[in-house]
């Protein structure tokens, strides 16, 4: 399901998440707190956005990277953030339907898979999981973030937590109201994706509000220390 916050919008989207609350200051600042050293891997961003990641892991001197997204919008953004950086890291970005897994991918490629807050919009995680177990080396890490379950549940309309359920909203992440639709899924769905297709938890963490927002914004500051939010997972392939 494409959203137009992520094509028609990915401009504003790419201008608003670099200092906005939700991405800056609570999801970026707590994924990051579970990545490994970054120094010399060759790094995937699964619904990479507009690039604000691929910043990060360029700063943190990663080997090489490929960035897909299934936005030309975004892949455009990322395209041309990567000529005004002049970096010297090999970086391929392109546009793929993560729902269908990774066909251009070759086996065992990559130390670390990145996917922060895209998995929601994949109604079913095998064929994207079982993928990502191929394309890590052995003992690779998969580090992703999506909403929190018990966060999502306040939406549901079937009052079954467990029943997987597509959701519909208006967000203003841009300032104005755009509609977003993504699947609400239990904790033990997320779950048995990773250990159905090789993969064993090693962090999972409910994130962190950096205490700068106490400032901007009190209350919110207030009802993010109190409430989950995003919840986000460290996997690592089984090594044969
Ligand atoms: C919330 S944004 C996150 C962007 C980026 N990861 C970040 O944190 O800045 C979600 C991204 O996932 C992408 N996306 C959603 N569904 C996708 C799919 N089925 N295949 C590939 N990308 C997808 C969207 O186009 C969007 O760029």
């Amino acid at each position: 399901m494409k959203s137009p916050l992520y094509s028609n919008f990915a401009n504003q989207y790419d201008k608003v998440i670099q200092s906005n609350i939700y991405n800056a200051y609570l999801e970026r600042p707590s994924l990051q707190a579970l990545l490994p050293k970054l120094d010399g891997l060759n790094v995937l961003d699964l619904g990479c956005g507009s690039g604000v990641y691929l910043q990060y892991l360029l700063k943190q001197g990663i080997n090489q990277a490929t960035c897909i997204d299934y936005s030309l919008d975004m892949v455009n953004i990322v395209q041309s953030k990567l000529e005004q950086w002049e970096t010297k890291v090999q970086v391929n970005a392109y546009v793929q339907d993560l729902n269908s897994g990774l066909p251009s991918e070759s086996d065992s490629c990559f130390d670390l898979v990145i996917s922060p807050l895209m998995i929601h919009y994949l109604e079913d995680l095998n064929p994207l999981f079982r993928d990502v177990e191929r394309v890590l080396k052995p003992g690779g890490y998969f580090v992703f973030s999506t909403h929190h379950p018990f966060a999502d549940f306040e939406c549901s309309m079937s009052g079954d937590y467990f029943a997987r359920e597509r959701i519909q909203e208006e967000w203003n992440t841009i300032g104005e109201p755009v509609e977003v639709t993504f699947y609400r899924r239990s904790l033990s769905e997320i779950t048995a994706a990773i250990s159905q297709n090789g993969m064993v938890i090693t962090e999972l963490s409910e994130g962190k509000v950096s205490a700068e927002v106490e400032q901007i914004d009190p209350e919110r500051f207030e009802h993010l220390t109190k409430n989950p939010n995003f919840i986000f997972i460290k996997c690592q392939k089984i090594s044969e």
